[in-house]
């Protein structure tokens, strides 16, 4: 999953653990002594901590200053229920005095991470001291990393008079789980909201405070969404750290199916490697997916631009971004729709009224389950679509928009319960009002 952040890890750990092993085990003492940790676990608990060193140091005294939530916010919380877990933590959702939800994360006292741990050196306090530090480091990359597409830490709770699982706590902005089906059903422009916020964020990552900043674990399960808004939510794995080199033969970005070489910097590491490990990684968990399903036909070519430049990694993040906003452009302008078109000439338009609500005909990918809600760049747009659906008799545009600008309209099969509505307008097909009369 992660070559060489793994190995790179391991082989801290393994260094780590054979000084502790001196250090720990002077020759001539056999046994440890009694609630001492195993020289291993120790080597493990120092790279843990080194780690963490790494990320506290960089922290800006703003950071650390805001006024934020804490012990005692977390005594008042009500309505706890469980969220997710995954190989280290445990995610709980909460609602605070206030009203207001957030999420909870601790370790996970029974997740496989622990469990290895214990089989490996069978010190359950000790390993779940060394859980403790992944919610640590993760706490402290959230307080120095800010931007709209990483979740935010409301705040954390140090209580050591608590069991050591329950001793960290994190709270933060509460999300819901990225669900890619759902996902798949969904508008393109909810889709391409998705990728977008992704792009904005590999891109603050690649320019952040703490440095380029890798996610070795980059998978649809360590994002969640909060308004459609794409948002990291698992930053435990994150590094700042570009792998060292001493010739370009060191610096192999490795994926399952590809594999890509680098140059090495004369500062001796690899360069852009980060950045580059998380594009590839957004091409294939994201974009293939997301990006050219159901596109507007004229911003296809574009997609698959962006698909070619970022698979092969002809393009960095920057690019990237650029060739997104420009796409975003074309689709808020409407520049990818045909010139002229008669089709709106074939309505007739009632301004000031709106139809009754009532459940109509559906159709794919409707905003909305009781009918048909489709968003579109004019009523121009609108009448083609309507013309394209047999059932449709009438539209009506309302003042609702999209994130990208654009009209919701809703197509109906027909056009009775005319109410009156100063933001609205309905079209009605001239023909069938001349097939009523
Ligand atoms: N802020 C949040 N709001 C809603 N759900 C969340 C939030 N944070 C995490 N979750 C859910 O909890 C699950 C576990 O969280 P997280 O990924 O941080 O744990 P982990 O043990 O590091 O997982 P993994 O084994 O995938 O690395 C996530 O997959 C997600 O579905
Ligand atoms: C990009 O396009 C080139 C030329 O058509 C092709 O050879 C290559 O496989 C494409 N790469 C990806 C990742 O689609
Ligand atoms: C990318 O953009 C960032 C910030 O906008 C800038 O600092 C950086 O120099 C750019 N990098 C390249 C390679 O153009
Ligand atoms: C349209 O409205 C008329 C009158 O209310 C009703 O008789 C007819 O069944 C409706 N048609 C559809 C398709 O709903």
């Amino acid at each position: 999953m992660q070559p060489l952040g793994t190995s790179v890890a391991l082989g801290a750990v393994l260094f780590l653990g054979a000084l502790a092993l001196l250090t720990f085990c002077p020759p001539g003492r056999g046994r440890r002594a009694a609630g001492r940790e195993p020289p291993g676990l120790l080597g493990e608990l120092r790279a843990r901590r080194e780690d963490l060193g790494r990320y506290s140091g960089a922290l800006s005294s703003q950071a650390l200053a805001e006024s934020r939530l804490g012990c005692a916010d977390l005594a008042s919380l009500t309505g706890t229920r469980y969220l997710g877990s995954g190989f280290s933590k445990l995610v709980l959702q909460a609602t605070l005095a206030d009203g207001s939800a957030v999420a909870l994360k601790r370790i996970h006292g029974e997740g496989s991470d622990v469990r290895r741990c214990v089989r490996l050196y069978r010190d359950p306090a000790g390993c779940q001291r060394l859980a403790s530090y992944k919610l640590r480091k993760e706490v402290t990359l959230l307080r120095g990393l800010r931007h709209p597409g990483i979740i935010q830490l409301y705040g954390e709770c140090y209580d050591n008079s608590l069991d050591p699982e329950r001793r960290v706590t994190a709270m933060l902005e509460l999300g819901s789980p990225l669900e890619m089906i759902q996902l798949l059903q969904a508008p393109w422009e909810e889709r391409f909201k998705v990728c977008l916020s992704l792009v904005k964020l590999l891109h603050y990552l690649a320019h952040s405070p703490l440095g380029s900043v890798a996610l070795l674990d980059f998978q649809p399960r360590q994002f969640v969404t909060v308004d459609g808004d794409l948002k990291v939510t698992d930053v435990d794995d994150a590094s700042t750290e570009e792998l060292t080199c001493g010739g370009d033969a060191d610096c192999i970005l490795e994926f399952p199916t590809k594999s890509f070489s680098l140059t090495c910097a004369a500062a001796g590491r690899c360069e852009g490697i980060n950045e580059k490990r998380n594009l590839y990684n957004a091409y294939r968990f994201f974009f293939t997916y997301l990006l050219p399903h159901t596109a507007p036909p004229a911003l296809k070519p574009f997609l698959y631009d962006i698909m070619n430049a970022t698979g092969d990694l002809r393009y960095g993040i920057n690019e990237t971004l650029d060739a997104f906003e420009k796409v975003l452009y074309l689709y808020k302008s409407g520049l990818h729709l045909p010139k002229r078109s008669q089709h709106l000439k074939e309505f007739l338009v009632i301004n000031g009224f709106r139809l009754q609500e009532a459940a109509d005909y559906k159709c794919w990918p409707s905003y909305n389950h009781l009918g048909c809600l489709l968003s579109v760049h004019n009523a121009n747009e609108a009448a083609v679509i309507c013309n394209s659906h047999p059932q449709c008799q009438s539209f009506i545009v309302s003042q609702q928009r999209t994130w990208t600008g654009r009209l919701l309209v809703t197509f109906r099969s027909n056009f009775t319960d005319l109410v009156p509505d100063a933001n609205s307008a309905v079209y009605i097909r001239r023909s069938s009002v001349l097939r009523k009369r």
